[in-house]
């Protein structure tokens, strides 16, 4: 099958890689690259696990091509070592807001672009995190620790 040259940055470092054209950037992250902590549920756009940050902004990697990417600055949960991200681990870690951990690294971007989106006017606000926490699904914590975690990493306690 033809493959199609692609160049990203993926969590700081440059990647260069020949992929097919109908490869999704799920795949290619978890496959190619193995970064194995994104993680593929239902591949339709529904369940947030696959989700990463691309250019700043989350992004399904279970819905977009690799090839649609190129170019892009991707950072999956093993790239999330910036302040934020650190908090975000220790809290998730403090408050065992992950139990299978299915879905901890779509949560964890979720709540990365949460906390760094500056039109919130409280990141400790509850129902401003449980609003933005809809876009992942998870089916073991009942959500409450995760949201305690991410009022942690924003600094309520
Ligand atoms: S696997 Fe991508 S949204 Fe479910
Ligand atoms: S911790 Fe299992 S799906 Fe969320």
């Amino acid at each position: 099958m033809t493959r199609v040259p692609v160049h990203f940055r993926i969590n700081g470092a440059a990647v260069a890689a020949q992929v097919a054209p109908d490869l999704t950037l799920a795949d290619f992250l978890r496959g190619e690259q193995r970064l194995k902590g994104t993680h593929i549920g239902c591949e339709e756009g529904v369940c947030g696990s696959c989700t990463v940050m691309a250019d700043g902004e989350t992004l399904r990697s279970c819905l977009t091509l690799a090839t649609q990417m190129d170019g892009a600055d991707i950072t999956t949960v093993e790239g999330f070592d910036d302040p934020a991200g650190e908090r975000l681990r220790k809290a998730f870690s403090e408050y065992f807001a992950a139990q299978c951990g299915f879905c901890t690294a779509g949560m964890m971007a979720v709540a990365r672009e949460f906390l760094a989106d500056t039109s919130v006017a409280d990141h400790r606000d509850e129902a401003a995190i449980r609003s933005r926490l809809d876009a992942v699904v998870c089916r073991c914590t009942g959500y409450q620790a995760i949201v305690a975690a991410v009022r942690a990493a924003a600094g309520a306690e």
